[in-house]
Parts: structure tokens; sequence; C-alpha cells
């Protein structure tokens, strides 16, 4: 080795000791007689100085300049009075260099790289991302990743889950997105499409006999990206036979409960995890991934304006639509501008308009103030509990409207009012979700979870005359607005699986071939069965307290799907797409 100690872990009692130390020159400081250099290695940083006295070691620090690679023999000594550093671990000490050698010289950065790099343009960030991992906050995360992943890893064997491994190159799996393919060089014509999840899978691995499964798992996606989605992902892909939903639950909820304060001690969580049904969660957070960090729930007003001569609401509720709102405590101040911002803010959330109530030091204030009866008025103070200085935002409009728009107009409150508690991991279960949701643009049923979930089994004799009304047995765990995890019980019967592709709109003869493998395997013992995959990038994301899950991944893409780095994707040689039988049309 070319080191006998790690930078960042020599302390007082290494003092007196010669160490032998291999690392990266973070900043050099030459004051006039002394240079002093912070040797960066994965452990962190140590002072070391250069005495002109020694005259070799000296030479070569005055030469040295940032992210070169030295090696450095020297000895641990205490820092003089005054000058330990109680900002770094190794700061009681420092090393005096005997000499030091230059292992390799590095070029200027294109980015300073000692800082947290929020600030630097991320294009120029993903570019030299090798640079960019160099940084403290992205090793700390990468870290925390590695902690987290060992931590399920030895959960799930205590608790007799198997780790498999899964093939990349298989066949189209819905999941919702579009498959990222492989063409076959051999069989011409012919592609593989890599997991959009092993779902598949690993309930094939449940009618194998396996009865408790797990993989970190790699999962491809071709899909509109946002800060929480990459089109290459890993999930903790889980299985279980011979179980029901609530022994899903209870495996997660366990492993998560155990995960935060192993690896994030100074976080706090709710236990046990709160459980909601989706339609509860739609009406009093307006979302199937509420952040239960903070309250400010929606609140139904239909009731106390069902008199109002008000014509917005009255012309919703005649078109049989709700009059819904949230309280904003202490922005009854709010200006006309302010409010039409909010409106603005409502519309792009899907709801039709905003009315506003304001109660202030001189009285009842906004839009619908003069409007209002007293008695209305003083109902809808009742229902929200509202006082002095508070300000409800009204949406009148079809339910799911006026929902869905308070949610978002709630997650802008949370960040301007600063509702969210920094420290808190407010994990939650969302279950009871409708199995089908219309798709307005193709004009058909689509599966809200995938086509593999169970539907209830009391709704069984829904399914063809009333799918809208059909319940799934899925689940989804959410936490502080993201969703999490998903999963479900599935079906493990052929006549069903093939009666929900059927509800979907494939024919028998599509069935057949796309998925003719799960309804054979259906047919030859295949167990109750159910599981659920939370996305390990989310989760690193949330304990990490990253804004975005390109933080917590060591190469990520960027919105559009590409790798910077390589700059892939890539065209390909004409003679390799020969041998694929490919042609790149116009
Ligand atoms: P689902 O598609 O809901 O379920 O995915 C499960 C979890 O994976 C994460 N996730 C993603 N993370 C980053 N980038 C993406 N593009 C992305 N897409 C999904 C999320 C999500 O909650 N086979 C089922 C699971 C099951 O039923 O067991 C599935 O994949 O955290």
């Amino acid at each position: 080795m070319l080191k006998t100690h790690n930078c960042g872990e020599l302390r007082l009692s290494n003092a007196g000791e010669v160490v032998h130390l291999a690392g990266w020159l973070q900043r050099r400081r030459d004051h006039g007689g002394l240079i002093f250099l912070d040797i960066r290695d994965r452990s962190g940083l140590v002072q070391v100085t250069a005495d002109p006295s020694v005259g070799e070691a000296y030479g070569v620090a005055d030469k040295a300049r940032n992210e070169y690679v030295l090696q450095i023999i020297g000895n641990v000594r205490p820092r003089p009075d005054g000058s330990a550093n109680p900002n770094l671990a190794s700061g009681e000490i420092e090393v005096l260099a005997q000499s030091i050698t230059i292992l390799n010289p590095a070029r200027t950065t294109p980015m300073p790289i000692d800082d947290d790099g929020y600030k630097t343009d991320e294009t120029l960030r993903l570019k030299y991302r090798y640079l960019d991992l160099r940084r403290e906050r992205l090793q700390r995360n990468l870290i925390l990743r590695h902690k987290t992943i060992k931590f399920i890893r030895d959960y799930l064997d205590r608790h007799g889950f198997l780790e498999i491994e899964t093939p990349m190159m298989i066949k189209s799996t819905p999941e919702g997105a579009r498959d990222y393919v492989v063409p076959s060089r051999v069989q011409r014509g012919k592609f593989y499409a890599l997991p959009q999840s092993p779902q598949q899978l690993k309930q094939l691995l449940m009618v194998a006999g396996y009865e408790r499964y797990f993989q970190i798992a790699r999962c491809m996606r071709d899909e509109d990206l946002r800060g929480d989605r990459q089109p290459e992902f890993t999930q903790l892909d889980l299985e279980m036979s011979f179980v029901e939903r609530d022994d899903v639950l209870a495996m997660v909820e366990g492993m998560v409960t155990g995960l935060i304060p192993a690896v994030v001690p100074h976080k706090r969580i709710f236990s046990p995890f709160p459980k909601m049904s989706y339609s509860d969660a739609m009406a009093r957070y307006g979302s199937d991934k509420p952040d239960l960090r903070f309250g400010m729930e929606i609140i139904d007003l239909t009731d106390a304006v069902r008199n109002s001569d008000l014509r917005l609401f009255v012309e919703t509720l005649q078109a049989g639509g709700s009059v819904k709102c949230i309280l904003a405590p202490g922005c009854a101040s709010y200006s006309r501008k302010d409010l039409d911002v909010l409106t603005e803010f409502v519309r792009s959330a899907g709801g039709r308009n905003l009315a506003s109530l304001a109660w202030t030091g001189s009285g009842l204030k906004g839009s619908v103030a003069k409007s209002l009866k007293p008695e209305e008025a003083a109902e809808i103070a009742r229902i929200t509990q509202a006082g002095e200085g508070d300000l409800a935002c009204i949406v009148a409009d079809k339910a799911i409207n006026a929902c869905k728009a308070l949610g978002a107009l709630r997650l802008e409150f949370r960040d301007r009012l600063k509702l969210a508690p920094a420290d808190l991991l407010a994990f939650g279960w969302v279950v009871d979700f409708p199995m089908f949701e219309w798709d307005d643009e193709e004009k058909r049923w689509s599966f809200v979870h995938h086509p593999f979930t169970s539907p209830r089994e009391e709704h069984l004799d829904k399914l063809e005359s009333d799918p809208g009304s059909v319940m799934s047995d899925a689940y989804d765990l959410v936490c502080n607005g993201y969703e999490l995890s998903s999963g479900s019980i599935r079906i493990h019967r052929r006549d069903v699986q093939a009666r929900i592709f059927r509800c979907l709109g494939y024919s028998d003869e599509e069935i057949q071939k796309r998925f003719g493998h799960m309804l054979d395997a259906f047919e030859f013992g295949a167990p109750p069965h159910g599981g659920m995959a939370p996305g390990i990038d989310r989760l690193v994301m949330l304990l990490a307290d990253e804004p975005n899950i390109r933080e917590v991944i060591a190469f990520p893409k960027t919105a559009s799907g590409s790798d910077l780095m390589f700059d892939a994707p890539a065209e390909l040689e004409p003679r390799h797409l020969r041998e694929l039988h490919i042609r790149i049309t116009e």
C-alpha cells in the first residue's frame, strides 16, 4: 500500500507516529515560510505542513497544485497552541512532511470542487462527474446509499428472503412506460426489452416456490423525466408468498422503521405509519402521495354554502361540483397581487378559479367577503376554525379538480410558510386504490398500478359490468410528498388474470402472445403472493435531504436521458447497424 493511514482518521493519539498518506491536494496555503497542504482522501482531510528546513518536501509542496495526487511521509504532531481547527475531525493534529512525492499532477479543474456544488452548472457537473463525485457532499450521499442497501440486505436476510438476480434482456413488461429495447443480431428483426421492473419474474419465482425474494434491481423506463425520475433507476424489489396485504406492509414498515435510526439517527418518523385510503388522501390532501409533515387539510365547504346566492357557488353546486378550501394561517394580509399569483397557481394545477376570504383586524376581506351572507361567513369560520389573520383559499369545481388544485396550493404554502419540519420523515400508507382509471385519450380503461395487481375478491363480479367501481389490493408507501414505493397482492389465477387483460382491451390472441407464460404458470399451482418495490434512489434522496435523485446516483442522466460524460446515447457505426439489421430513416 502507498499509505499506512487514512487522512481524515488521524487524531491526537497518533501524535509521534510516522505515517504514509496518499490523496489529493484540496488546498495549498503559502504562509511565507511554511506551506500548508490540505490533503484529502475518502476519509476526509488532514493538514500537512512543509517546512523549508526539510528542503526536498518543501520544494515539492511549492510546486504542487490543487487536485495533484500526492504521497506524503511525515510525523504526526499536535498543532501549536491556538491553531487547532474544531471544524475538522483531524483538526487537533498536523503532519510535518519529511518527503512529498507527486504521484500524478492535475489540470486546473473546470469547476471548484471544494464546495457543495449546488451553485455549479449541472451540465458541467455531469460532464466531469468523476470530479463532481470528489465533493464531500456527494461522497456522503453515496456512503449513505451503501449503508442503506447494506441495512436492507441484512434485514431481509434475517427475515428469510433470498437475493436472486433476474435477467436484463427480456420481453416487454407493462409498467406504464415505454420500453428500452435491445436488437438481436442473431435473430433478425427481433428485440429484447429491458425490464421496467422484474415484476413478472418475481411472480414466477413465487410460482417456483422461493417464497421470499428480493433484489436490488435496476429498472429501465423510457418516460418523461423529472427530479424524482431517471430512465435507469434502482428498486428494492421484493415478493412474498402466502401473504395478505398487511403482512407485506408490516415487513416493509419494520424495515424502514429500523433503517432510519440506523443510518440517519437525527431524523424523526411517525410510528406506526398512518394508513389512509386513496379516496381519503385525495379528499384531505388532494394527492395520492400526500406530504404528511404538516396539516392544512382540505376542508369541504359545500354544505356551508348550499343556500348561497353567490353565482360561482350556485353554478358549481348545480353542476354537481363542490366547494372546498384550505386555510392559510397568517396570510390574511395577502395583497390583490399575491392572490392573483395564487389564482394562476390554482389554474395551472387544473382548478377553475380561486376565491378568497380573509379574517382581518378590520373585518372580513377577500373576493367573496361582500357576497356571502353573514351566517354563511360565520359557518365557514366555524368549520375552518379561522381566526384573525387567516386566509381561506376557496376553489369551487368538480370535487376532484378542487382537491387537486388545493393540494398543489397546499404544497405551495408549505414552501412559502416553511410548514414542513426539516428533520421529519413522514411515512404513510395509502391503500384501497381503484383498479382502473378511464383513459380519456385512448377511450379505454387503463390500470392504476399494473395489470398483475389483484382486484378485491368481493369486487370480481363487477369487473366487466362496472370496472370503474372495482377496488384493487394495491398499496403505496409515501413520504414527504413522494411516492416511495408501490406494491400489491397479485393475481394468481389464470381466469382472473385473463379477465383483467380483457378489461384493459387486449384481444385473446394478444394476451396469449404477450402474457402466455404468466397465464401458463398460473395453471401449475401458483401460490397466493404479493410484494412491493421501494425506489432506492427516492429513499436515499429523502434520507440525504437532497432535492433530486441525481444527487444520490453516481452517474445519473440528464432530463433528456443523456449521459454527458460518455456522450450517450450515440450513433452506431454503419457496419454495426448492418449487423443488427437496422436502417436509420430520415
Ligand atoms: P412502480 O412503477 O410504482 O411499481 O415503481 C415502484 C417505485 O420505484 C420508483 N420509481 C422510480 N424511481 C426513479 N425513477 C423512475 N423513473 C421511477 N419509476 C419508479 C418509485 C416507485 O414508487 N413492479 C412494481 C412494484 C410492485 O408492484 O411490486 C413497480 O415497479 O419509488
